[in-house]
């Protein structure tokens, strides 16, 4: 097990196109353990691998949504390692609020396509189609843009806010939608 030391915005190594991969060797498969480990150390739902300094097309995505708070039920797992990702197609919009472990503590609005047809092989050598919608279509996309050089912050709609203040406004909409519950 090994955390990796996660890139910060202004780190130029963000900014750069990543490379294919082409073999899958065992040094692939740790940078992909790794990327895990740093992944869920961080408390994110998707990690690049340039995010890590290293420029290949890997990226890892974890959305299982959390146990049923009343059965205790465990949902299926959503975990995906996907190498030499493709978007075949999208559809559909979705604007919500955004963030990103190599921007610690902020959150933003970006659009994103609601759904999300993606090709990729993981670490076995064996190739998905996959079909994503809400988070997981945005996780996609999201990490996608990390392998071409791309953060969220260029996509932004409005301001970049601090975690405490998207809180706030959470807080805020809640209570505002609090007594339509009945
Ligand atoms: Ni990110």
């Amino acid at each position: 097990m090994a955390i990796l030391n996660v890139r910060q915005l202004g780190d130029e190594i963000l900014k750069k196109k990543c490379k294919p991969v082409r073999l899958i060797t065992g040094r692939i498969r740790q940078i992909i353990d790794d990327m895990y480990d740093t992944m869920y150390d961080a408390g994110g739902v998707g990690l690049a691998a340039p995010q890590v300094g290293i420029l290949k097309r890997i990226v890892v995505i974890d959305v299982t949504p959390a146990p049923d708070p009343e059965t205790g039920e465990e949902p299926e797992p959503m975990r995906y390692t996907m190498i030499n990702p493709e978007i075949l197609e999208t559809s559909g919009e979705q604007r919500g609020y955004e963030g990103c472990l190599s921007y610690v503590g902020m959150s933003g609005i970006v659009t994103r396509p609601d759904h999300v047809k993606v090709r990729f092989t993981d670490e076995n050598n064996d190739t998905y189609e996959l079909e994503g919608e809400g988070l997981l279509a945005r996780a996609i996309c999201h990490e996608c843009d990390h392998l071409e050089g791309i953060m969220y912050t260029e996509r932004v709609e409005g301001e970049v806010i601090t975690n405490e203040q998207l809180d706030e406004i959470l807080k805020k909409e809640a209570e505002e939608n609090g007594g339509n519950e009945e």
